[in-house]
């Protein structure tokens, strides 16, 4: 029996890769800080809030920081990120995404959004992706970011399914916790190592059959 009813998709990273947008923008802030941010260490900031990213990001490098000049810091981190998502365009969604949010739907599997960004609505106008979900939830309507579960148990509630009903999709290992944490099932994309407590790990998002759906 097909117990899954729902796929709750992460943004950055899963949808497109605004998460390369993410990385550029931290760099560049370290950077003026007088240090170098490696891929490897933007694999901790993926999925968390803009504040815990930017705690991260300091701590790499022994930077202290008032609470003032931690909010200048993250508001030009974000000026940055906005500058490089400004000109995206909807062809960035990674291939086949958009037609497999549309085979869920049409196999009856409701689809909800589920990112920490405070810019995820941004994002995905852009897209032209904002008509795709049942529900969205992003980084304004919640109190606590990923690993913390209360970003996927909201999304579905709001998709009125239980969590143990979900499927989630997240290219970070903070979301992977998140979605295990809510009794969700998980989807890594990307790195297999990285993301191995996720129930199945893939490639690329698009890579999911929908025929997996009855075997998690
Ligand atoms: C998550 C990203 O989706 O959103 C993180 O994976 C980012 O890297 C977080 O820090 C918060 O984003 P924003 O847009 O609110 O700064
Ligand atoms: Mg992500």
């Amino acid at each position: 029996m097909n117990l899954i009813s729902a796929c709750i998709f992460d943004l950055d990273g899963v949808i497109v890769d605004t998460a390369h947008y993410h990385f550029l923008a931290w760099k560049r802030l370290a950077h003026e800080l007088g240090y170098e941010l490696t891929p490897a260490d933007n694999e901790n900031l993926k999925g968390v809030s803009r504040m815990r990213s930017l705690e991260i990001v300091l701590q790499l490098g022994g930077v202290t920081a008032t609470a003032h000049e931690k909010e200048l810091m993250a508001n030009k981190k974000n000026t940055w990120f906005n500058d490089y998502v400004e000109r995206m365009m909807p062809e960035e969604i990674f291939p086949g995404v958009k037609q497999l949010i549309r085979d869920l739907k049409s196999n009856g599997i409701k689809v909800g959004l589920a990112s920490s960004s405070k810019n995820a609505k941004t994002v995905i106008k852009l897209l032209h992706i904002q008509n795709e979900f049942d529900a969205i939830v992003d980084g304004t309507m919640i109190e606590h970011s990923k690993p913390h579960p209360e970003i996927f148990l909201l999304t579905a509630k709001k998709l009125g399914v239980k969590p143990e009903e979900c499927l989630v999709f997240e290219d970070a290992e903070a979301g992977v916790a998140a979605a295990l944490a809510a009794g969700m099932k998980c989807v890594g994309v990307g790195n297999a190592q990285q993301l191995n407590r996720a129930h199945e790990i893939v490639a690329n998002t698009a890579d999911f059959k929908i025929s997996e759906l009855s075997k998690l």
